[in-house]
């Protein structure tokens, strides 16, 4: 579904993604490790549009989309959350949802202005479809909360519903549990596993080696820009260089 060919990004002379090939198989959990500054977040970017390769191609379906903007990347059907939530505070959790939907809507700018009746028809689905989808990520009771108000673990949440609100093939996740507790991170991850069962492809980047093995199918790990290793949980788990790619970290902090 998603293929990256020798994808690299240099940021003057650091390689943030050094020939980066790797595949995300439709329908399946794919997840992306690697210690900090190792190039995960750049590689998302680069996929969502935000960024764009110095080299190499990005492919979704038959589109090579290595330099779209990320609205036609959304148009595309590829969705994602961001490290730092990235919501409007002010907005109630509802109104955050609604406006990730409001490309899907047939209802021309005019008709919207006037308030035609195909617009209150629209608007009324909309509506009804967004307070589903709050409801199925368990924040029914915050759909008139403002979003800076909610609590983290919630926001999170939210940021993965507005990202569904725009009805992706394709979702990216950017560390989806940093700040949430065991359980919270057990149930977020039921609700990747019940996103896929619902025929969406996901790539998520994570921390929580709990939560990789309880939804990925297969693991790559990145290390400085390049990939070290990929296979699933037990085979990552064994692999020598990632073992040491780890362990050079711990030493780092040991030091620090
Ligand atoms: N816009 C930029 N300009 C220059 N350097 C950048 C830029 N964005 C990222 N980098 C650098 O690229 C490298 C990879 O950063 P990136 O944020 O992709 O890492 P990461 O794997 O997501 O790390 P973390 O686990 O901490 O989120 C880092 O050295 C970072 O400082
Ligand atoms: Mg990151």
């Amino acid at each position: 579904m998603l293929k990256l060919t020798n994808v690299s990004r240099q940021f003057g002379g650091l390689a943030a993604l050094a020939n980066v090939t790797m595949t995300v198989p439709e329908g399946q959990v794919t997840g992306l490790i690697g210690p900090n500054g190792a190039g995960k977040t750049t590689l998302i970017n680069n996929i969502s549009g935000l960024d764009h390769p110095t080299g190499g191609t990005i492919r979704f379906r038959d589109a090579d989309i290595s330099r779209q903007p990320p609205h036609k990347i959304t148009a595309l059907g590829i969705a994602r959350t961001y490290q730092n939530i990235r919501l409007f505070g002010e907005m109630t959790a509802l109104e955050n949802l609604l406006i990730g939907q409001h490309g899907r809507g047939k209802a021309t700018i005019l008709e919207s202005l006037v308030f035609a009746p195909r617009f209150r028809r629209e608007e009324k689905t909309l509506r009804a479809q967004a307070l589903e989808l709050l409801e199925q990520f368990g924040l029914q009771d915050a759909a008139h909360t403002p979003a800076g108000a909610l609590p983290y673990g919630d926001q999170r949440r939210l940021e993965m519903a507005r990202a569904i609100a725009t009805d992706p093939h394709l979702i990216l996740l950017d560390e989806p549990t940093a700040g949430m507790n065991p359980v919270e991170t057990h149930q977020l991850g039921e609700q990747i596993l019940r996103l896929q069962a619902s025929g969406l492809t996901v790539l998520v980047i994570e921390h929580d080696m709990s939560l990789i093995q309880q939804v990925c199918d297969e693991i790559y790990v990145l290390n400085f820009g390049q990939i070290i290793a990929h296979g699933t949980h037990d085979a990552i788990k064994r692999d020598p260089q990632v073992i040491q790619a780890y362990l050079g970290e711990d030493a780092e902090d040991g030091a620090a």
